[in-house]
């Protein structure tokens, strides 16, 4: 074979791969594990096929053109190195046994960097392009990559947190610093775990608001109410509602929507905690539709809230506590929290030191 041919072959397989693992949300882990090393064991290739860059790096006058490229070229291999890396702490398979910082959270890091690699990609490809294409066809060309790479920045995160299946340890994930908190602590959360019917066949269920330690389904709000407890210690309650809702997520939030419209609660299960044996309450909920979930609402209601200390705590996919509070505020007949937390729902497996943070400051907890 021909040494342009080879190499034409070799970077047309690189970028399959690319964009196969760019999709890698929809891939069993393992496959998106091999296919990444892979990659980058290609990618290696590919750099001691093009070795002349290097060699080459300081030769010759520097054009606009030419600095862009070789900018492009080395921030592509920044994000290559953080890809890797981070690809590293999150496998499961490969590199079980890698770790680095524990706080930070690489799954946004990675993400993160998938999206920089994508878009300077482009760049790369565009700026070699142009050496032999011009005019019209050219500008066709950026105006695609261009679209290509704004569906990539805005579409990834979507796709990640709709698609991407979140494997943790549990115990890992919920265990730190513990908290002393005045008074008798209770810990109420909603999540759609507890109150959906998933397939026994844990590998089945894909997502939004998954995460999954082997064979165990958990939910976001139940992460953080786990990590709640574990900091504040005290006791846990999910308030679970006597239908289910369904597996699939779109039909879910469609079922949210409707229960908001109708302004109805759906019957709880019971029995309920007993309220007066608390001082605390830790209310954990997801965000629906900019607000507090019906189930959550009518579980206020149930209660005199009367000299509690009641400390909203909302996961959500970007809307932060959205008009949830002032819902709170209705249903419990009382003024608005003044403490409470958002965690945004990707930053879930490394909230427990935000806990912690948040717990800490004890002026929290003193009575209204
Ligand atoms: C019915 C429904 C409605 C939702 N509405 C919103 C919303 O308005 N804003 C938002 O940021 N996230 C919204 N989400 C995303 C959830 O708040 C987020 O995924 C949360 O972490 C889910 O927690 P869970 O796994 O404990 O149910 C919605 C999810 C569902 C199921």
């Amino acid at each position: 074979m021909r040494k342009t041919t080879a190499k034409k072959l070799l970077d047309s397989i690189l970028l399959c791969l690319f964009f196969a693992e760019l999709g890698g949300m929809f891939l069993p882990h393992p496959v998106h594990e091999v296919l990444g090393c892979l990659f980058i064991a290609l990618i290696v290739l590919h750099n001691i096929k093009n070795h002349y860059f290097y060699t080459h790096f300081l030769v010759g006058t520097y054009s606009p053109l030419r600095l862009a490229n070789n900018i492009s070229i080395i921030l592509f291999a920044v994000s290559l190195i953080i890809l890797t890396l981070s690809g590293m702490v999150l496998s499961q398979y490969l590199f079980p046994w890698f770790s680095l910082a524990s706080t930070w959270n690489w799954r946004s890091l990675h993400l993160g960097a998938a999206i920089g690699a994508l878009v300077l990609l482009f760049v790369h490809l565009l700026l070699h392009a142009r050496r032999y294409i011009h005019g019209r066809v050219f500008f066709g060309l950026a105006g695609t990559a261009f679209v290509l790479a704004a569906a990539g920045i805005f579409g990834m995160p979507y796709l990640d947190r709709w698609y991407h299946q979140v494997n943790v340890e549990k115990n890992a994930v919920i265990a730190g610093d513990k908290v002393s908190i005045p008074g008798r602590v209770l810990t109420v959360y909603f999540s759609r775990v507890g109150n959906t019917n998933f397939p026994s066949d844990v590998d089945a269920v894909s997502g939004a608001s998954i995460m999954k330690d082997r064979h165990e389904i958990i939910g976001n709000a139940e992460m953080i109410a786990y990590m709640l407890q574990d900091a504040a210690g005290g006791d846990i309650f999910a308030i679970q509602t006597e239908k289910t809702y369904p597996v699939d997520y779109g039909e879910t939030t469609k079922e949210g929507k409707r229960e908001r419209e109708s302004g109805k609660a759906p019957t709880l299960k019971r029995p309920l905690p007993q309220m007066e044996n608390y001082d605390v309450i830790f209310l954990v909920y997801p965000l629906w539709w900019n607000t507090l979930p019906m189930p959550v609402a009518g579980f206020l209601k149930q209660y005199d809230w009367t000299g509690k200390i009641l400390v909203p705590i909302v996961t959500h996919g970007g809307g932060g506590t959205g008009e949830s509070l002032e819902a709170v505020r209705k249903a419990t007949q009382t003024k608005i929290p003044e403490n409470y937390l958002d965690i945004y729902s990707s930053d879930i497996p490394a909230a427990r030191q935000k806990i912690t943070d948040f717990l800490n400051d004890s002026s929290k907890f003193s009575a209204p």
